[in-house]
């Protein structure tokens, strides 16, 4: 039975892989190499400490502790400069509206994000009142694909995993759901993300009564 759904934020509710990808770029650029779009996927549901590795990684360059957090911090900057000119017009399509349904319907509603960012993108795109329950990387000590970020809201809502929801669009997070024992739809394409209960691509046309569809058939994660 489903009482409650549980939304990643980048890739699911907005589209914010485009800023942080410029903002990696121009601190990839200062450090003397390229930083690619085909790159930037691997950056997808990975908290900002791991992304900066794995950029560093990409420009074959190693850094004390306390210059990668100067560099985070200053790539940071970067990003919420963009993020803090949102709008809600740049909510991904159908997301809205499915969420007012969930709502109508009694469903309650998480967000799951590694973001620290999140408050500050609720709020930008007018929607932290549809929201029972935020974790985001302000309250999480282990990135996904640890579940911690997903148990976590369950708790708070009150609500057992097997009854949960979660939709992800990163390989990360699908696997975080699953390590949650929760049931798992992936946003975004089949062939990368197989691993989810099923693959919708966004939520445009996307019902409660299509969510519930597939059930009572047991999550990938029991079979
Ligand atoms: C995830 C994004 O949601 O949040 C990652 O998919 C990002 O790309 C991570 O690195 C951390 O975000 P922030 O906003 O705290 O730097
Ligand atoms: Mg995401």
């Amino acid at each position: 039975m489903i009482e409650a759904c549980i939304f990643d934020l980048d890739g699911v509710i907005v589209d914010t892989a485009k800023y942080h990808f410029i903002a990696w770029k121009a601190l990839a650029e200062e450090l003397g190499f390229e930083f690619i779009l085909d790159d930037n996927e691997r950056l997808k549901g990975v908290s900002r400490m791991k992304s900066l590795d794995i950029l560093l990684e990409i420009g074959g360059l190693q850094f004390s502790e306390q210059q990668k957090l100067a560099m985070a911090e200053k790539k940071n900057m970067l990003y919420v400069s963009y993020i803090e000119k949102m709008t809600p017009e740049e909510t991904l399509p159908g997301v809205p509206e499915f969420l007012q349904e969930l709502r109508n319907k009694g469903i309650k509603i998480a967000l799951g994000s590694a973001s620290k960012n999140s408050p500050m993108i609720l709020d930008r795109i007018q929607l932290s009142g549809m929201f029972d329950v935020v974790v985001d990387g302000n309250s999480i000590t282990e990135a996904k694909p640890n579940p911690e970020v997903f148990l976590k809201g369950a708790e708070k809502l009150g609500i057992l995993p097997e009854n949960c929801v979660v939709f992800e669009d990163a390989i990360a997070g699908i696997e975080a759901a699953r390590n949650a024992g929760m049931y798992c739809v992936g946003i975004g394409k089949p062939e990368i993300l197989g691993m989810a209960d099923f693959v919708i691509p966004g939520f445009e046309e996307f019902t409660f009564e299509k969510l519930e569809a597939p059930f009572p058939f047991p999550p990938k994660w029991k079979a």
